[in-house]
Order: structure tokens, then C-alpha cells, then sequence
């Protein structure tokens, strides 16, 4: 499930998303979802509420579904969008077990902005691949948003591959813990 959190509509980071998405789906035949918080509003994340709200309702089923999870965040003064927090604060339980992937559109590396999504995703006990991509449209992009940087485009083409092995063996690995008689594992608190 990619999300993207940019509150542009030629959003780059978005864009990025995107296309590793594509790959994904094209060349590993893996089912994929996007949800785009620029076209799909979500409320702000009020504790203790309860959400009678059609997008919440769809968002958490997607959630539910998804093993792997690709955040594509543009850097807002060093950190993910605040559309990207939200999202984030709805769930901690959910993300339990999976693997997640980074994308980052900055005029810098955007460094900060990964280590923010990582901090919060490690805190629900999710797991993150050891690198993401950073995206500068200054130097990545041409003048109508095509991707030319050769090597940025390789690294998307690992990031689709890794995603979908390293998140399927982890993932595979979690339910067997959960359904497993060894009691002393992390996953053993999802029971
Ligand atoms: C509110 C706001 C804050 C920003 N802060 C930074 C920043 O701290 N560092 C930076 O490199 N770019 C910053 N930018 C620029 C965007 O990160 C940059 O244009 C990015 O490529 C936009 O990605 P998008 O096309 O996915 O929206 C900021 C942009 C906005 C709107």
C-alpha cells in the first residue's frame, strides 16, 4: 500500500510513489493500493473518538490488508507533511509485524524527514528497509516532471524489489511467530 502525503497535485513525491507502485504491480505481479491524502481526506486523529466516516472506514481496511506499506512524504521543515503524521497517528497495531519503504522529495537529502517516519513506524513495531530514495526536482526531474536521473530510477527499481521480498519473508515470518507455539517472540504480544 503506498501513501502518499503531498498537499500538491504535481506532486513529485507522489509522482515517485507512483511509479515504484507500477513496478511492483508490473513486474512482481503484486497486488498494490494507493492512497493519496492530497485526493482522499482524512479527519484529524482525535483520540478516544470514534470515526463515522467513509474514508476512515475504507483507509482501515486497506491498512488491514496491506503487508507493506511505501510513505512518500515531501520534506515541510525538515520533517514528513503533517498529512503524513496524521495518517500515521491512526494506527499502531495494524502496522505490527510489516515492513515499510521511504520516499522523500526535498531540495536537500530529506534525511530528517526518513528518520521521522522511521521513528514513528518503529514505534509501532513495524519494520523499515536499511535505506529509502530521496527526490530532488531540481536535479532528478526535466521540465515536465520526467524522471531523467538514471540512477534514481534504478534505485526505485531496488526499492519495488526489496519491498516485495524482504516484506513478504518478514511478513510470513510475523504470522508464523503469531500462530507458533514458541512464546517469547514480539510477535506473541498480537495474539
Ligand atoms: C510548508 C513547506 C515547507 C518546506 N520545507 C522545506 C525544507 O525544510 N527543506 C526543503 O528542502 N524543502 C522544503 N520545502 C520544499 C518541498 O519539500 C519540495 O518542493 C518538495 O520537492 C515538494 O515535494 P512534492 O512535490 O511531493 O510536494 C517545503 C515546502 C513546503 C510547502
Amino acid at each position: 500500500m503506498g501513501i502518499g502525503s503531498s498537499m500538491r497535485k504535481n506532486s513529485f513525491s507522489t509522482k515517485a510513489l507512483r511509479s515504484v507502485l507500477e513496478i511492483i504491480s508490473m513486474k512482481y505481479k503484486a497486488e498494490v493500493r494507493l492512497l493519496n491524502l492530497f485526493e482522499t481526506e482524512l479527519p484529524m486523529y482525535r483520540p478516544s473518538t470514534g470515526f463515522e466516516n467513509k474514508n476512515v472506514e475504507k483507509i482501515t481496511s486497506d491498512v488491514n490488508w496491506a503487508n507493506v506499506f511505501l510513505l512518500a512524504s515531501p520534506d515541510y521543515h525538515g520533517s514528513m507533511s503533517g498529512a503524513m503524521k496524521n495518517f500515521l497517528d491512526f494506527f499502531w497495531k495494524e502496522f505490527s509485524g510489516k515492513t515499510f519503504g521511504y520516499i522523500v522529495s526535498s531540495h536537500e537529502k530529506g534525511l530528517t524527514v526518513m528518520d521521522q517516519m522511521r521513528t514513528a513506524v518503529r514505534q509501532c513495531y513495524a519494520w523499515s528497509l536499511p535505506y529509502g530514495i530521496s527526490i530532488n526536482e531540481r536535479e532528478d526531474l526535466d521540465q515536465v516532471g520526467q524522471i531523467v536521473n538514471k540512477r534514481l530510477q534504478s534505485r526505485m527499481e531496488m526499492l519495488a524489489r526489496d519491498l516485495v521480498v524482504y516484506g513478504g519473508i518478514i511478513y510470513s515470518q510475523f504470522t508464523n511467530d503469531k500462530d507458533s507455539s514458541e512464546p517469547n517472540t514480539f510477535a506473541h504480544y498480537y495474539l
